[in-house]
């Protein structure tokens, strides 16, 4: 291959199709016909990415396939819940199917690539690409990432619907200061090996293919130019063997950055960093041929990104067929089939989580005569697909009014008012929705965000709920029905008002194409909730960063006015990390544990009863913490290292069991190493991360 070639591999651009970032390159074909570029993103199609190929393949020297990547995020054509929202389902198996089908749709689309899972760790709800990731807890999305590596993967890279999968954003983007996208973080390395980076070394053991940077710096040196990340950690520790892509014109962004003072010195930086390919920056393209001329960048630097890129493509089998994944009639076969939309609305519903149930209030009677459905997400389509819906088309979804028509009774009678939009502060929709309510015997309330407001670059300063939607709830709570509040948002929102009013609150998330009909077997008792928070919600926007694995402080909050609290609220969020109620209740039993003491090398057993004592069948997940009491350096008051999931029938019991080994009581001493030290641990088992019962043993040399 010229150096020319093999820079090619390394160039990724843009099709025409869509636009992700900030610059669209113009002259793709003729980039593809030149071999300057070997990968294209948002182009997809079965025909449309043949014809894309065929000029690779039959018109360039070499004819090496192209790699098509994209955003197949939380769905590709059918479209689940946001990935916050299917979270909160806890339930990795569904993680994995929904991801497998994706990947199904997306392959028969000509796409060998996908970038995602995002597995940034997210802890502050203002930071709008929280809605992308898994939440605030490093266990939960390294089950996350497990998941979706294996289901956008399958079995065999070589079989013709296997997605590629990429881990993002390395690393540590979700902490961006004041949750303001692409701002800067500065974590410590404790911090950024503890909670930051297990996710992304799960996609490794996984099988991840690819790595993609972040767009942030860490403490002084920006992630594209990090070879701390990508060499020392990446390769040289968990020994990854396939590519790194940049973000979409990071490289170009190390200038404003700081560290280059001009795009060949950026192109420098990231590709000694370990960056193989260049998403969209024309970086790699305009400069690596003179920084290799000159000796700045050695060919062998060069080579091993061309390697390690090709490497995919043949694992990929693209070089036997390339157009193998280009196949018009399992597109048309695939896309949008029934199996698909009964799992996004399986996957709905156990992603839904019910915040508040006040007597009972759900699930509501479908033969109730009539009902009210009031809000800007009531008749929506648009919002329902949630943000990174990629190639999903919100024509496809089913609205929460459409909805709640095919599950409650044909005698009921449904009356609708928008009332207010999203984020505007007119109120002359507020008397037909008053009158509406009126007319009704309970009232269904669907407020939220917009899809646009979380997602890439859509921070918001305040947590609420936007615009008068507020307002509107008070107004409609006048008419003295029964108010259930549903809503559709990409983050927590701060609902201390909103609890304190509505009787019943259900969390939608972003439900994706078979929302509507999700959200009314929910309401109407198709099925029992249990869908868990995969993150915090705050009592105030003042207590961000809050998250259920803080550490004690010296000093813990008690009555002594000097001790770590605020003078106007709790330090207790208003919903805790695992929260999630059913229209059932269970009971738990004490803790078992098979030792009070063992050794470090060890496992242990620990043991509960879990009891339907309500009425109806009812899935719980139950989850354990642990805590490590005294060490070296401090730990968390609490720390996610198990959960399951059991289904009972009223009135049953079921024992749950779980192992705890070596590695859940290791951290990093203080010499960086990862170590376990003895002393007193606690364990607890819970419906929550706060309602838990405990036990505690002690760990011997
Ligand atoms: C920028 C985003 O940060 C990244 O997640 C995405 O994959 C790329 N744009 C491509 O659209």
């Amino acid at each position: 291959m010229t150096l020319e070639e093999k820079i090619g591999q390394m160039t990724l651009y843009t099709s025409h199709f869509d636009q992700t970032g900030p610059t669209v390159r113009e002259g793709y074909k003729e980039d593809i016909r030149k071999g300057e570029v070997g990968a294209i993103f948002n182009a997809y199609g079965a025909e449309f990415n043949r014809e894309l190929q065929k000029i690779a393949v039959e018109e360039t020297r070499l004819g090496i396939p192209l790699l098509f990547g994209y955003d197949v995020i939380h769905g590709h054509k059918t479209i689940f819940p946001i990935p916050l929202g299917e979270t909160a389902s806890w339930n990795p198996d569904l993680m994995e199917k929904t991801a497998r089908i994706a990947a199904l749709e997306a392959t028969a689309q000509g796409l060998h690539w996908t970038f995602a899972p995002m597995i940034d760790i997210s802890r502050d709800p203002r930071w709008g690409r929280i809605a992308e990731s898994g939440g605030e807890d490093t266990y939960l999305n390294t089950v996350v990432a497990r998941a979706k590596v294996r289901g956008f993967q399958g079995d065999s890279l070589e079989s013709e619907h296997t997605l590629l999968s990429t881990a993002k954003h390395f690393a540590a983007y979700g902490a961006a200061k004041a949750g303001r996208d692409y701002h800067t973080v500065d974590i410590s390395d404790r911090t950024l090996r503890e909670v930051y980076l297990p996710p992304f070394k799960a996609a490794v053991d996984e099988g991840a293919g690819s790595f993609m940077t972040a767009f942030n710096e860490i403490a002084g040196v920006p992630a594209t130019a990090s070879e701390y990340l990508f060499q020392d950690i990446l390769r040289d520790e968990w020994g990854f063997d396939g590519f790194v892509v940049s973000d979409y014109t990071a490289i170009n962004e190390l200038m404003p950055h700081g560290v280059a003072a001009d795009s060949a010195e950026a192109g420098k930086l990231a590709v000694k960093a370990g960056v193989d390919m260049d998403m969209q920056g024309a970086i790699y393209h305009r400069h690596l041929p003179e920084l290799v001329e000159q000796g700045i960048v050695s060919e062998e630097t060069i080579n091993k990104s061309v390697r390690r890129i090709l490497r995919y493509k043949f694992r990929l089998g693209l070089f036997e067929n390339p157009y193998k994944y280009s196949d018009k009639k399992r597109e048309e076969e695939l896309v949008l089939n029934d199996d698909h939309l009964d799992l996004a609305r399986k996957t709905a519903r156990e992603s839904l989580v019910l915040l508040k149930n006040e007597n009972d209030l759900l699930p509501l009677d479908k033969s109730i005569p009539s009902l009210a459905v009031i809000g800007p997400l009531a008749d929506n389509q648009r919002e329902l697909i949630g943000s990174w819906s990629a190639a999903g088309d919100y024509t496809d979804a089913v609205t929460l009014i459409d909805g709640i028509k095919q599950v409650v009774s044909p005698q009921t009678e449904i009356n609708y008012a928008r009332g207010t939009g999203f984020d505007s502060s007119d109120r002359s929709g507020f008397a037909e929705a008053v009158e509406v309510a009126n007319q009704s015997d309970a009232v269904i309330m669907a407020l939220g965000e917009k899809a646009n407001m979380s997602g890439e670059a859509a921070s918001r300063s305040t947590i609420d709920l936007p615009g008068v939607q507020q307002d509107l709830i008070r107004e409609v709570l006048k008419s003295g029905k029964p108010v259930v509040l549903v809503l559709m948002n990409g983050r927590p929102l701060d609902l201390t008002w909103e609890d304190e009013n509505v009787p019943a609150i259900l969390e939608t998330w972003f439900a994706g194409t078979q929302a509507g009909l999700a959200i009314a077997d929910v309401l109407f008792g198709n099925y029992n909730p249990s869908g868990k928070l995969p993150v915090t919600f705050p009592r105030s926007i003042g207590q961000v960063p809050i998250h259920y694995d803080m550490k004690n402080t010296g000093r813990p909050k008690s009555e002594n006015k000097y001790t770590s609290k605020y003078l106007d609220i709790p330090n207790s969020p208003l919903y805790p990390f695992g929260y999630g109620l059913s229209y059932t209740t269970f009971e738990y039993s004490d803790i078992q544990l098979n030792a009070s003491e063992i050794t470090k090398s060890d496992s242990l057993e620990a043991s509960i009863n879990v009891t339907n004592t309500g009425d109806l069948k009812g899935k719980e997940i139950v989850q354990l913490y642990i805590r490590d009491l005294h060490a070296s350096v401090t730990r968390p008051v609490k720390e996610l290292k198990a959960f399951k999931q059991i289904n009972l029938d009223p009135g049953e019991t079921k024992e749950v069991n779980f192992t705890l080994a070596r590695e859940d009581f290791e951290f990093y001493g203080l010499d960086m190493n990862q170590i376990v030290e003895p002393g007193k641990f606690k364990v607890f088992i819970g419906t929550n991360s706060e309602e838990v019962k405990e036990a505690s043993f002690n760990v011997l040399e």
